[in-house]
């Protein structure tokens, strides 16, 4: 297997960079020897390099900067994943690429299946779908996992906030509002590795009959103030925390440039019917991301 990983410094591109090593031969490149707002740059990195799978570990993942900083949030999530599945395609190459539950309005108040209409209410959402449809739109060998609340204990991430919160501040208030499936880094490499390999002899065809978009994230429900308690469970540090007392707050406490949408769990029964893998409990990773790191 010929791996060219696009991203391998962020929270999931570190994590796949390792995960993916046994497999074969893994390139990876990011920023700033690709920019991903050059085109032309990244085109010619894929088709120099003739990858038999390609994965797109990057996102401009600022949902409030966003708002204001459409072209750049367009040019990484739009435009390079749309050229990335071109130059796939070109090769017969796979091309896995990851997107978001923000997609969603969050206003389902339920699990959202692949098929719920999307309505992003942001420019990070709405430009993870646009990218979403790009690739669909060239059609060729491509995965897109939608996951959410993704966390590293490497990477600045909601769980390394709130250890930090906590050694800086008595009180703590977190949203309890917002509603999603946290998705801890490292399952999210370990699972694609798996895929890759899951075929046997023929992994790729076994992946071709599989070709098409899947949520694939931490399984259960939790708000994020219930995430924040059970991180400051887990801490491993805690003679550290100053922290006194969590306490349940609402977004609208906490105005931000980019709306958030309010419950964005996802359901990935497709993705573990197809795949035939199950996705840990969320609570359960949190336990092994906060003794590993
Ligand atoms: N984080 C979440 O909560 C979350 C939730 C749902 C879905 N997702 C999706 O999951 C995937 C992985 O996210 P993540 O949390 O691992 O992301 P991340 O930690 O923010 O990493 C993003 C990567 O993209 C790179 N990048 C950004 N702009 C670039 C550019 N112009 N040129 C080259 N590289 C650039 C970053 O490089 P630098 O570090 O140098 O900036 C970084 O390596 C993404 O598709 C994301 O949309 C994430």
């Amino acid at each position: 297997m010929h791996i060219l990983l696009i991203g391998n410094t962020g929270q999931l591109g570190w994590e796949l960079e390792r995960t993916l090593a046994p497999l074969g031969k893994v390139v990876s490149i990011d920023y700033p020897e690709l920019d991903l707002s050059e085109p032309e740059a990244v085109r010619s990195v894929i088709s120099g390099l003739r990858p038999n799978v390609l994965i797109n570990a990057t996102a401009y993942n600022a949902v409030d900067r966003a708002e204001t900083e459409i072209d750049t949030a367009t040019a990484v999530n739009v435009h390079a994943p749309e050229i990335m599945a071109e130059e796939a395609k070109k090769l017969s190459a796979l091309f896995i690429h990851y997107s978001t539950d923000y997609v969603f309005d969050g206003t389902k108040n339920d699990l959202y299946v692949e098929q719920d209409r999307p309505n992003p209410i942001n420019v990070y959402g709405s430009s993870k779908l646009t990218g979403e449809k790009a690739i669909e739109a060239i059609g060729g060998f491509y995965l897109i996992f939608r996951t959410s609340w993704v966390y590293s204990l490497r990477r600045e991430s909601f769980v390394t906030k709130v250890l930090q919160w906590s050694r800086n501040n008595q009180t703590l208030k977190i949203v309890n509002d917002q509603v999603s499936s946290p998705t801890w880094s490292r399952m999210l490499a370990e699972v694609t590795a798996y895929l890759l390999i899951k075929g046997g002899d023929q992994p790729m065809a076994w992946l071709h009959d599989r070709v098409g978009l899947y949520h694939l994230a931490g399984t259960g429900v939790v708000s994020r103030f219930e995430w924040a308690k059970a991180v400051l469970k887990l801490n491993p540090r805690p003679s550290e925390n100053v922290k006194q007392e969590i306490l349940p707050a609402l977004t609208s406490d906490f105005p931000t440039a980019a709306k958030r949408p309010l419950y964005t769990a996802l359901d990935c029964s497709r993705f573990t019917e197809t795949f035939g893998l199950q996705l840990p409990y969320w609570l359960t990773a949190l336990q092994l991301a906060m003794e590993n790191g």
